[in-house]
């Protein structure tokens, strides 16, 4: 979305900018094939995974997944909103900026989140000058006492709210806001006409978002009041599901191997001063897809470390599968029942926090697993046994399955061969997708965990990168040829003759984009000769697929059918297959095919 500028001179702006020019300061980039490589800004890593696709005009990173176009590089590099990365383009490249079109609603919408991010900033520089005066004094104790010093209250820019009921209302009175706007920020209540402070008596947590802005708020009672955290309701600028607590702080790290992932603001704070860097916490909800694919940004992998207690643990594990349908690398660290890290450090220091190994996630998956089992009885070692080798054939990696049997072995009782068949013949069972090399977790399984991940399909990525090219024919390539619904809203996206540096722009979804990077950072890798035949093999591969998949879903059928119905789904399996069957032909002669 351009904002309130032009189509025509963002479209100008973006195809005249070269992304060469505007990575080159920040990554040192070498040639490779038609892409240049380096290492990627937004992620720590040591091999190169980061590419620019010149032909495209667009990066995109293998590694943590970042991609887009000009504007949204230098968005994420320079911490801008859209239109400001545009404006800040337009100057290098002396565009001068259009006059500007007035879209009132949009005007009004664009000043309603100002003034949110106005009225929070307000706020949370009251809140943390109030520490310092009486009305503050309690709370600034109760801090201290919790282990938190002045330079960290500072940096995390706590605060306290008063006892009294409308300090911080009066306040933004005072600044110029109107009550209205205080009720949208979520500051304020109105009832029956009065309006009061939403967080009163508390120690607070401003909220803040990767660009520096104070999206909410967070504020822990004193004393045994309920509840004991109160988080700033829903507004125009907070969403708990996409934010993350204490990710600001880890923007600009360098060299961070992994973040930790802690449940409470405390457990946030408590790390950081004990000099433990790379905590962040969820705001009071588990943790989201959204929220994952921001940790992924900001390193390698992620460590959850949330509390030893029952409920602690179930929301590992749903963090854990959160975290693995992001394909993000995660493992475990596993705190003394009824600890969390802010209790662990308090009581043993860093020493003890450190002593702390991280288990790897699967490892963490069969302890869980376990706890369901009567392992003492005969029956019930070997359900645990199986069970345990369903999980254990769904690791890709050898090596980390030969870790796994090694440990079922040991706990079982049963020797490691046996172990491994049981394994293999699990991993047979599950056919397909093991076929390919990577084991996915099973369809209910998947769905029941919140819908498949977005795998797209090697060849419907590779005839995206064709269609791309703007270099096939007209109606070769239809919409229902994509099966998932990213590939499916790009596929449409280019058939409706939108061009790469558009579709990134639009794409507001983080997972659209991630895929529309990667696949427009492939154009150019087919030479122009071989577009045709390339998109004809990507055709025939998907088209089959599909006709393959309903000659067995009318196949599984028809011995429930007699009759009329039994006849029509025989023959409609021998009109497949016939079409099948030239799909397969047209392989071999190399025909144009008609699917
Ligand atoms: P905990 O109850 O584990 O709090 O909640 P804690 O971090 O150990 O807090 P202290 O040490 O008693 O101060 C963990 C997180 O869950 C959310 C908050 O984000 C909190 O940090 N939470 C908890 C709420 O949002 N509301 C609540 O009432 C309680
Ligand atoms: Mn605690």
């Amino acid at each position: 979305m351009a904002g309130r500028y032009p189509d025509a001179w963002v479209d100008e702006v973006l195809a005249r900018a070269d992304i060469m020019d505007i990575v080159s300061p920040h990554v040192q980039l070498k040639r490779q094939g038609r892409n240049y490589i380096g290492l990627c800004p937004f992620h720590n890593e040591k091999t190169p995974s980061f590419s620019v696709n010149r032909e495209s005009n667009v990066y995109h990173c293998f590694g943590c997944k970042a991609g887009g176009n000009v504007a949204q590089f230098v968005m994420e590099m320079e911490k801008l909103t859209f239109p400001e990365a545009l404006r800040h383009i337009a100057k290098q490249l002396n565009i001068p900026e259009p006059v500007q079109s007035f879209d009132p609603r949009e005007e009004q919408e664009r000043s309603l989140k100002e003034r949110m991010y106005d009225i929070n900033r307000e706020s949370a520089l009251f809140f943390h000058n109030n520490l310092y005066t009486p009305a503050g004094q309690n709370i600034l104790a109760y801090l201290h006492r919790r282990g938190i010093d002045d330079s960290l209250i500072k940096r995390f820019g706590l605060g306290a709210s008063s006892d009294e009921w409308s300090t911080l209302r009066d306040y933004l009175q005072g600044k110029g806001f109107t009550q209205e706007e205080m009720a949208a920020a979520g500051l304020v209540h109105i009832k029956e006409g009065h309006s009061y402070d939403v967080f009163r008596n508390r120690a607070i947590f401003p909220i803040i978002d990767l660009y520096g802005r104070t999206i909410g708020f967070g504020g822990r009672a004193m004393g045994d009041i309920q509840p004991k955290y109160l988080n700033t309701q829903e507004t125009k600028v907070f969403n708990k599901r996409l934010g993350v607590y204490g990710a600001n702080f880890l923007r600009k790290q360098r060299d961070l191997n992994r973040v930790l992932l802690v449940e409470g603001y405390m457990d946030v704070m408590a790390l950081a001063q004990s000099g433990v860097v790379g905590a962040v916490a969820t705001l009071g909800t588990s943790l989201t897809a959204e929220q994952a694919r921001l940790l992924k940004r900001l390193a390698p992998e992620v460590w959850v470390a949330y509390d030893g207690d029952e409920a602690g643990q179930m929301a590992t594990e749903r963090a854990l599968d959160i975290l693995q349908r992001e394909m993000i690398p995660a493992r475990v660290l596993r705190f003394p029942p009824g600890m969390d890290p802010d209790d662990l450090l308090r009581s043993g220091g860093r020493d003890a926090f450190e002593a702390i190994k991280p288990m790897g996630a699967n490892g963490f998956r069969l302890l869980r697993l376990i706890n369901g089992y009567d392992t003492g009885s005969e029956d019930g070692n070997s359900a645990f046994s199986r069970a345990a080798c369903d999980l254990i054939a769904g690791v890709p990696s050898p090596v980390e399955r030969e870790d796994l049997l090694r440990w079922l072995e040991g706990e079982t009782g049963y020797p490691r061969d046996v172990l491994a068949e049981q394994v293999r013949l699990t991993a047979d069972k599950k056919g397909d997708a093991s076929a390919q090399g990577k084991r996915l977790p099973s369809p209910r399984k998947r769905a029941a965990a919140g819908g498949p991940p977005e795998e797209a399909d090697e060849a419907e990525k590779t005839l995206l990168s064709l269609l791309a090219t703007g270099r096939l024919p007209q109606d070769m390539v239809r919409p229902d040829d994509f099966d998932g619904p990213l590939t499916q809203a790009l596929g449409q996206a280019l058939l409706a003759g939108k061009n790469p540096a558009q579709i990134l722009s639009e794409a507001e979804d983080e997972q659209v984009r991630s895929l529309a990077s990667e696949v427009f950072s492939r154009l150019g890798d087919t030479g122009i000769e071989l577009i045709l035949p390339a998109a004809e093999e990507c055709l025939r591969t998907l088209r089959g697929k599909k006709v393959r998949k309903r000659i067995e879903e009318i196949s599984r059928d028809v011995d429930r059918l007699s009759g009329d119905d039994k006849r029509n789904a025989l023959e409609e399996i021998m009109r497949l297959r016939t079409t099948l069957n030239s799909l397969m032909l047209s392989q071999r002669e190399g025909k144009e095919i008609s699917g």
